[in-house]
């Protein structure tokens, strides 16, 4: 599933990791490669241990948990803590797929079932710069407003187009999920919208909907690995 969460930040918290995080020094993004994608990977990262980088991604953090539909689709078990890239003058990433396993910087590891991309530019700032995730139905382009953020399954291969004009700031991170294969993932996602629109034409103590909601917890009590 390839799901677009709008809004995630709002425009002020925005305006205010912009400023932040044209601050520090920034690095080359090989820093957090894994071998294949070091030969693929043009651009630029704040260090994980930047305080300005792990202050905002502290903020990302707390608006995931209270963003319904991102708690609702990911299912997260853990989150990556925020990394940072900005991209300009030409530099890309070309085709790659995420490692599967990474360090945590606080120790033990995480399993990177969905990625994420969190925009941090407008998209008027910079020419190309776009996301293009492979999936079977072909490669979706993703440029989404500052502020909102895409979430895809870190099976697919994908790619960063070069910036041609302008800068593009971005913040990425990887969810492991409490439920690890994506078509379940999405079944339970699907599920939970549908019963919310029930809620909203049935009223909450509705019939079916007690019934659904039983039957939602026993599909995620039945795959969830907690
Ligand atoms: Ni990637």
């Amino acid at each position: 599933m390839l799901l677009e969460i709008h809004e995630v930040l709002k425009p002020e918290q925005v305006h205010a990791m912009r400023s932040a995080l044209l601050e520090p020094q920034w690095v080359d993004g090989n820093q957090t490669s894994g071998h294949q994608s070091a030969l693929a990977k043009r651009n630029r990262q704040l260090p994980e241990n930047s305080p300005i980088a792990q202050e905002c991604g502290k903020t990302i953090l707390k608006a995931l948990q209270g963003c319904g539909l991102f708690m609702s689709a990911a299912l997260p078990q853990r989150v990556f803590p925020p990394l940072f890239n900005r991209y300009e003058g030409g530099e890309h990433f070309a085709n790659h797929v995420d490692n599967a396993i990474r360090a945590l910087p606080m120790g033990g590891q995480i399993r990177t079932d969905l990625s994420a991309t969190l925009f941090l530019s407008d998209p008027q700032d910079y020419d190309g710069g776009e996301l293009l995730v492979d999936d079977t139905y072909g490669a979706h382009k993703v440029k989404l407003s500052a502020g909102s953020m895409i979430l895809y399954p870190s099976t697919s291969l994908h790619r960063v187009t070069p910036v041609t004009r302008g800068m593009r700031l971005a913040s990425f991170f990887w969810i492991q999920s409490m439920i690890r294969d994506d078509g379940q993932r999405t079944l339970l996602f699907d599920l939970d919208m549908s019963i919310h629109r029930l809620r909203q034409q049935l009223g909450p103590e509705h019939e079916a909907l007690v019934s659904q909601t039983g039957i939602y917890h026993n599909l995620l009590r039945r795959w969830a690995e907690p």
